[in-house]
Order: C-alpha cells, then sequence, then structure tokens
C-alpha cells in the first residue's frame, strides 16, 4: 500500500486533534466522515474539506475507497465499530480505552489478527516525543536498570480556547452506565499505559485507595505496583485541584513521570498543560551530570499528529504499531485493578481480570451530580467575587 485512505467513525471532541494528522500527511486521504449527527458532521467536512459523509459505520465500511478507519467514536461503542471495522477488512486505529471489558477486547484483538489487518490503540502518548525519548534512554541503559517508575495526574482549571469550545455532550456517555468508571478508566488510561510502556515489563499485583470526587472524577488516588520483576514498583497519584489554575492549551490537566533507575534519574513534564517551566526531559546520570532535552517537540497537539502520521507509516512501511493492542488490554486490566484493589482493600492481580470492574458507587446518581454541578457553579462565582474585589 503506498496510500493510505482513511475513514474517521466519529468527528467529535477529540477528533479535532485526531484528524489533522491525517489532513496533513502526504500519503493519506481523509476519505471519508462518519457521525450520526448531521450537524456536526456537516461542520467538519467543510472545515477539513471532506467531500463523503455517513451517519451509519456499516455505510461507511462498506465503501470500498477506504482502506483504513480510524475509530473516535464513544468508548462504549469500541468494540462494536472494531468488530465491524475488521470484519470488513479494514486495518484499525482505535482510541483509548480499547473498549469497556477485558472479554471485549481480547476479541477485537483475536479478529484482527485472524482477519490480517493492523489494528492499534490510537495512544498519543506514546508518540510525545519526550517520553519516546525516556523510553529510548531506559532501554539504552542510561539510568541503569529501572527501580520505581512514579507518574502523576492533576485535574485543575484552564482558560483554554479548546476547552472553552468542548461540546458538553460529549461528556453524557462518560458519567453513566455506559461506562464502567470515570476518570481513572478514562484519561488515567493514558498513564496505565505508558506505566507499561516505559518500562517494557508487565505488572503482577495492585494496591489502591481511590476516592469518590465530584463529577466523574476519582480522587485522590494513590495506586502501588509490583511488575514481574521484584526489584521494579510502580506508584501513580490523581488528584483533582479545581481551584488551581493550570496553563494549557488544551484540557485543564497536566502529568509528571519520574523513572528512578540503579544510576539515574528521568523526569518528564509538560505533557497536557505547562505547570512547570522545566525542560519537558530531563536526564540525571550516575556522575551526577544533567542532560536537558529542551529542543523535543513537547506540544500536546503535536503527539496526536505523529500519532496519526506514524498509523500511516506502519500500513505503507509495514513497521510496529503504537500501541500495540496487547498493551491497551494489559493497561484496561491495569485500571480494572486499582478499582478491585480499593474496593476488596487486598492486593490484585490485574492479569485474573476478565471482565469489567467499576469503582465503589459507580455510576453517580443525578442527585449528586446535581450537588456537584452547584457546588461547581458556586465555587465560580465565589472566584469571580474574588476577583472583583478591588486590588485583587
Ligand atoms: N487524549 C486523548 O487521547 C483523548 C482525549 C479525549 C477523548 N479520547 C477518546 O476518544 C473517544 C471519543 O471521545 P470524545 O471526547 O471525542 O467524545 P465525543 O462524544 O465528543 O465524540 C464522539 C463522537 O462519536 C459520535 N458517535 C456516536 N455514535 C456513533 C456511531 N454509532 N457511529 C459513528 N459515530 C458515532 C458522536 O456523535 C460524537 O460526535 C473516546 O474513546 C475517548 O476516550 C481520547
Amino acid at each position: 500500500m503506498d496510500r493510505v485512505r482513511v475513514g474517521i467513525v466519529g468527528v467529535g471532541n477529540i477528533a479535532t486533534l485526531n484528524v489533522p494528522g491525517y489532513l496533513a500527511h502526504e500519503r493519506a486521504e481523509v476519505a471519508a466522515l462518519c457521525d450520526p449527527r448531521p450537524d456536526v458532521l456537516e461542520r467538519r467536512a467543510r472545515e477539513w474539506g471532506v467531500a463523503k459523509c455517513y451517519s451509519r459505520v456499516e455505510d461507511l465500511l462498506a465503501d470500498d475507497g477506504i482502506d483504513a478507519v480510524e475509530v473516535l467514536s464513544p468508548t462504549p461503542l469500541h468494540a462494536e465499530h472494531v468488530l465491524a471495522a475488521v470484519a470488513a477488512g479494514k486495518h484499525v486505529s482505535c482510541q483509548k480505552p480499547i473498549a469497556n471489558s477485558v472479554a471485549d477486547a481480547r476479541r477485537m484483538i483475536a479478529a484482527a489478527r485472524d482477519a490480517g489487518v493492523t489494528f492499534r490503540v490510537t495512544e498519543n502518548c506514546c508518540h510525545y516525543p519526550p517520553l519516546r525519548k525516556a523510553r529510548d534512554l531506559v532501554r539504552a541503559g542510561a539510568i541503569g536498570t529501572p527501580t520505581v517508575v512514579r507518574i502523576k495526574t492533576v485535574v485543575g482549571r484552564t482558560d483554554s480556547e479548546f476547552q472553552a469550545n468542548l461540546d458538553p455532550s460529549g461528556y453524557g456517555w462518560r458519567f453513566d452506565a455506559r461506562s464502567p468508571g470515570g476518570h481513572l478508566f478514562d484519561d488515567v488510561m493514558h498513564k496505565y499505559a505508558m506505566a507499561l510502556w516505559l518500562v517494557d515489563a508487565h505488572v503482577r499485583s495492585v494496591q489502591a485507595v481511590v476516592r469518590t470526587g465530584p463529577l466523574f472524577f476519582e480522587a485522590p488516588t494513590v495506586a502501588l505496583w509490583e511488575y514481574d520483576r521484584d526489584d521494579l514498583l510502580g506508584i501513580m497519584e490523581v488528584s483533582y485541584a479545581p481551584d488551581m489554575f493550570i496553563r494549557s492549551d488544551h484540557f485543564g490537566a497536566d502529568e509528571f513521570f519520574e523513572i528512578q533507575g540503579t544510576s539515574g534519574f528521568l523526569w518528564v513534564t509538560r505533557l497536557c498543560g505547562q505547570l512547570h517551566d522545566l525542560p519537558p526531559l530531563v536526564l540525571y546520570e550516575e556522575d551526577g551530570r544533567r542532560s536537558a532535552f529542551a529542543d523535543l517537540d513537547a506540544t500536546y497537539d503535536g503527539s496526536f499528529r505523529r500519532a496519526a502520521a506514524d498509523f500511516v507509516d506502519a500500513l505503507v512501511g509495514g513497521h510496529e504499531v503504537d500501541l500495540a493492542p496487547g498493551t491497551a488490554l494489559e493497561a484496561l486490566q491495569l485500571a480494572f485493578a486499582v478499582y478491585a484493589a480499593s474496593n476488596e482493600r487486598r492486593p490484585v492481580d490485574p492479569s485474573g481480570i476478565e471482565t469489567a470492574v467499576s469503582p465503589a458507587g459507580w455510576p453517580p446518581g443525578p442527585e449528586k451530580l446535581r450537588r456537584d454541578v452547584e457546588q461547581m457553579f458556586a465555587r465560580e462565582s465565589a472566584r469571580a467575587a474574588r476577583l472583583a474585589r478591588p486590588g485583587a
């Protein structure tokens, strides 16, 4: 194949970050879009100059002018859409989380393998140059043997144009029983994937405390895991700081990654937000030397463009795809193991999870959501009043 004709399934919020990489790639063509919402479909088709539009996935998949699909539909539909695309002989890239259950993820992987098509999970973190370089450095032994992986995620508020333009309807399916969990299942899936991908290791046991926060947030959360090597542990923290401003061009969130090795450290910052003014990757070596990789592209949207380009390049050039669906499946098991460990207050082996696990109290009922929204508005009004005070 020397040119890839891509069909986009779902043109909601994240499509605005995922599709530009296909539009810009010289070996790709965005051949068709599909979405059941005619107004959104028409607007995106106009913005991106795409002539063919479908309101039903089966019609897009019956189009012989499409070689591959990018699945950007709500997560509860991933299994159905990926299985149908694979059955139609299309190569598939599907946004994270791979699926709502481990059994579905296994079916998707097996179906793609049997059909002989390429299947990858769209994980923009794999295409964020500071994380990619960090992984290369770990593999090259730059910090000796990794001993502790620490990942921190914080959600706050921001004033980015991207966030202000998000369509709130994209949050409906995330807050109810169509999803097995909230923020830890959704955004934090990236961090679970990185915990596995950065050190090329598997997790054999998880302990965690997950607290219920407002809306769909599950914070504060602290999880601790053992990898399949006795000398390597992982720690993850997730916090929600609704009154804290985060500099960001996109979502009001940020994350930091730290890999400690027997002879050095790696620090990766500035993925989604810019809380720190640090270079996006810093290497600390055994002799105390510090190298800052300040020239790496640390833009969030750049990681999505590279993710799209890499899928096209993999189809054209035949190289391995990231994120491999097997790792995405393990990330899903890790997410469910964190919920199970907190629910049951005991260590859990993620490899034993074959279905889905939800956190205690999930999904939030309408009464709780109403209270959370009221509190959010009250906080916003109090902040506006504080800022309006003379001298503020
Ligand atoms: N950083 C990231 O990589 C990132 C960020 C946000 C979302 N995501 C993932 O992207 C996916 C989409 O999230 P979103 O925030 O864009 O949601 P969204 O609801 O804004 O967009 C989903 C789109 O799919 C459309 N859709 C619904 N049913 C469909 C069907 N049967 N066929 C085709 N289209 C259909 C909806 O109309 C909507 O336009 C999710 O899996 C989510 O986890 C990833």
